[in-house]
């Protein structure tokens, strides 16, 4: 398909307001499995091998242009400053487009499209010389959509509110996804008009006039109709979201995922998961999480950004944002780690544990109600319940450096910054303002004393 004379462009239509999602944020921008809606059909034409990719943007522009740079620099941002309608949006995107042989045309709204869908769809359509080809599907309900009317080999499209009559029942309705030889496309599009309904220009008449000049144009009706879902409300986003998060499990399950309760797995469209992993009821799994070989996610856990490596072990009820699990390393229950925390090789992170922006070292344990942050523990320390770094002076974040081999005592509180050297003690309940030399112990706590006889004085004062 990269031969020069088969050239294909991919236009994504993004520039809509979305009106019925009753919300401030451009449809296209709505997260569905925490990915913007318009990542997905972007993501498929890129799968499908599509390099030249652009984007239609209008309603919220600033920021689908942003996004759009950000996460798919290598594509256009084309802007439709006012929303005319989708043949006024593609003739808009004309001197962009007239450099290719063929142009795809896609709802920036309709994320279920498969990559597959695409390729074979583009392959048909230069297997068959077509001078238009499109994908329809059938509905129970068409409401909404435009309707095809088939009449012998002349084709149409008509919009439901244009449709009239016998037209209504008509359930075989266009996906909005279309291919379109650019010189089919560049001899009609100027003769669009916007005589209709709601007073737009319809995509979809390009078709139309193209048949009625003799062209060829088909309207293939094949395959999934879940694939042609557009997102108009919040709670088709919900549907949309479902029937993705179930073709992610169930792909993953293919390869060998175990997880017990699928229905409650969620997981994003970038995740990675290796072999030989098994995942627990309830667990979410976003951005560009990975899963490495033999690891075990307990329930309730949520990651986001997280590298789990091979035979770690996330016992459950842990978050964990930018953050490395290293092999044999483990987590939780009720832990969280973000910011860059990095737990190396079989370390561990416990019960109602907070870690920032730290790294704990080989064989170090950090097993109980701690606050980690700016720190870099060394291998094989321990740390103590209750250890805090108190990493804030209230105008800057300070670091604590803890070395290998020590054995930090209950309560410790380091006062950041300050440097620990290997096989330090602390005394439990110590306040840490300075350094603490290889080898030492480092005790800084009120001396105790007792007062002998307290308790019967006080009740006795009590009763006077
Ligand atoms: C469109 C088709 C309809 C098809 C349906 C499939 C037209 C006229 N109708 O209807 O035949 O059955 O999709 O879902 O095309 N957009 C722009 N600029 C505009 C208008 C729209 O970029 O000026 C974008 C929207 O953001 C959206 C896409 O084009 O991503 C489709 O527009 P929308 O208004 O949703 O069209 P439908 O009424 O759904
Ligand atoms: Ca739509």
């Amino acid at each position: 398909m990269n031969q020069p004379e088969r050239s294909f462009g991919v236009l994504l239509l993004a520039a809509g307001k979305g009106t019925r999602m009753r919300s401030q944020t451009p449809k296209v921008l709505h997260l569905m499995l925490e990915e913007p809606i318009l990542y997905y059909p972007l993501a498929a034409a890129q799968e499908a091998g599509f390099n030249n990719l652009a984007v239609i943007v209008g309603f919220g522009g600033e920021a689908v242009e942003s996004w759009t740079r950000n996460n798919f620099p290598s594509a256009a941002v084309i802007w439709q400053r006012e929303q005319l309608g989708t043949g006024h949006a593609a003739k808009l995107a004309q001197p962009w487009w007239s450099a290719f042989d063929n142009i795809m045309i896609l709802a920036g709204d309709a994320p279920l499209i498969r990559a597959k869908t695409l390729a074979d769809f583009a392959a048909r359509h230069i297997e068959k010389s077509n001078d238009c080809s499109f994908l329809s599907f059938k509905i129970e309900d068409p409401t909404g959509y435009g309707r095809v009317i088939r009449e012998g080999e002349r084709l149409r499209v008509v919009e439901h509110k244009d449709a009239k009559g016998d037209e209504l029942s008509v359930n075989e309705v266009n996906s909005g996804m279309y291919i379109f030889n650019v010189k089919a496309l560049s001899a009609v599009i100027d003769k669009l008009e916007c005589h209709n309904a709601q007073g737009e220009f319809y995509l979809p008449d390009a078709l139309a006039l193209i048949a009625a000049g003799g062209g060829r144009v088909e309207a293939i009706c094949e395959g999934d109709p879940d694939e042609y879902l557009g997102i108009n409300d919040q709670f088709q986003l919900a549907s949309a979201a479902d029937i993705m998060r179930k073709r992610i499990v169930r792909s993953f399950m293919e390869k060998g995922l175990q997880c017990m309760d699928p229905s409650s797995l969620w997981i994003g469209p970038k995740v990675k998961i290796g072999s030989n992993v098994i995942i627990h009821p309830s667990v979410q799994l976003w951005g560009e999480t990975e899963i490495c070989d033999g690891a075990f996610i307990g329930s309730f856990t949520v990651l986001r950004n997280a590298k789990i490596c091979g035979d770690a072990n996330i016992k459950g009820s842990v978050r964990l944002n930018d953050s490395i699990v290293g092999p044999r390393a483990s987590a939780g229950p009720f832990s969280f780690m973000r910011e860059h925390g990095e737990l190396m090789e079989n370390a561990h992170m416990g019960r109602f544990v907070e870690i920032k922006k730290s790294r704990i070292g080989k064989d170090s344990k950090v097993p109980h109600l701690s606050y980690i942050g700016d720190t870099q523990i060394g291998e094989n320390t321990n740390i103590g319940a209750g250890t805090i770094t108190c990493n804030y002076d209230g105008v800057r974040k300070n670091s604590t450096k803890i070395g290998d081999n020590c054995l930090i005592g209950s309560d410790t509180m380091f006062v950041a910054p300050v440097e620990i050297g290997d096989e330090v003690s602390t005394g439990a309940g110590s306040v840490i303002t300075e350094n603490i030399p290889d080898g030492a112990l480092g005790v800084g706590r009120a001396k105790q004393r007792n007062i002998q006889g307290w308790s019967k004085r006080a009740r006795t004062e009590k009763d006077k």
